[in-house]
């Protein structure tokens, strides 16, 4: 696996200056301390190809053994041509298929399930999976409801075949297109197309119900842990580490109060982050990969949870 975060820092501080809010509220509402922003015309494939190519040289596979490029992202570069194909042409791989996947910051759950599928059935035997969003290229830095807490940032798997028992175990996906309003960016696709109007009325930038999405992440986490488990067979003891979506400490807290779960086995680092969407959870998980914490054998849960709604859980065997 391969991460990649842009160097440029924005800490709560410097948003203090450009917007009404203060390092403590941020602290206490989110947990995040600093955030990595993209600069100049850096775009989401950017940030994909360096953690693909990351990903690339810590498998030691070489790009041309690469059947299908997957990514995922809700910031691409262009509505099309997908990012996949961009970070192709930047990866100077051909003949590979490559196509985008959107399921907001449930993104890399969704990822890892078709990716999956694909090994599982045999049609590929080597798929990059990457997750990447450069969502502060859609953030109305005036509006605090958003500003204060998204980050940019990329995540990147080499996937094959593991041993039977191992890898992937089960996946629990849902959506609920009924809370579509409550986190999107209205303009910029055919319902609104960019328009002097759009820019006029700021409908190119991310707008979120903030507290709406609160409630139901909340609600979705324990559950969406718990059903993953059960089709796993496993049980929350089970749980070697709990890799979240790292959207706001207050959610992560409440969901593993539900569930039962010792902090000493969550992954954590939004402080130093934020949310970068669908990359939360590959940036969260290379934390402990790094460190050479994980073990053979370790059982892994991710949780996501974001627009559309959409959630779910992944829960992997390291293999
Ligand atoms: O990743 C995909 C899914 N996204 C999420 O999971 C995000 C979920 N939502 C959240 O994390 C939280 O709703 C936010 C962090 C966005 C906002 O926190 P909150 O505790 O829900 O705040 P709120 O919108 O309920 O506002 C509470 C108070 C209000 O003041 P009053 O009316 O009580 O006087 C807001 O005006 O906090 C105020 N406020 C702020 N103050 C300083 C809201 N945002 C800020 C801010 N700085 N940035």
């Amino acid at each position: 696996m391969g991460v990649y975060v842009p160097n440029k820092i924005l800490t709560n501080n410097d948003l203090e200056k450009i917007v009404d809010t203060s390092d403590a509220w941020i602290r206490a509402r989110t947990g995040i301390v600093e955030r990595r922003v993209v600069e100049g015309d850096t775009a989401t494939s950017d940030l994909a190809v360096l953690a693909a190519k990351a990903a690339l040289e810590d498998g030691g596979v070489h790009i041309d053994e690469v059947d299908l490029i997957l990514v995922t992202t809700s910031t691409p570069d262009m509505i099309f041509p997908s990012t996949a194909c961009l970070v192709q042409k930047k990866l100077n791989s051909r003949g590979a298929a490559a196509f985008d996947m959107q399921a907001a910051c449930t993104g890399f759950i969704y990822g890892m399930t078709v990716a999956s599928q694909f090994i599982e059935t045999g049609m590929y035997k080597t798929v990059l999976l990457i997750g990447a969003d450069a969502f502060t290229k859609h953030i109305n830095w005036k509006d605090r409801g958003t500003s204060v807490i998204f980050g940019d940032g990329a995540g990147a798997f080499v996937l094959r075949e593991a041993d039977k028992g191992y890898g992937l175990l089960s996946s629990y996906l849902a959506a609920d297109g009924s809370g579509a309003d409550l986190l999107k960016i209205p303009a910029g696709g055919s319902y609104h197309p960019g328009s002097e109007e759009s820019v006029r009325e700021g409908l190119h930038f991310v707008y979120m119900n903030g507290s709406e999405v609160f409630k139901f992440a909340v609600r979705i986490f324990p559950e969406a842990v718990q059903r993953a488990l059960d089709k796993a067979g496993l049980t929350v003891d089970d749980i070697d580490y709990l890799v979240p979506h790292q959207a706001n400490i207050r959610i992560i807290n409440s969901g593993i109060e539900r569930l039962g779960i010792n902090k000493d086995k969550v992954v954590i680092n939004l402080d130093r982050y934020g949310n970068t969407s669908t990359a939360s959870i590959p940036l969260a998980l290379y934390d402990l990969y790094k460190t050479g914490s994980l073990k053979r054998g370790d059982v892994l849960v991710f949780v996501g949870f974001g627009a559309g709604l959409t959630w779910g859980a992944n829960v992997i065997r390291w293999y």
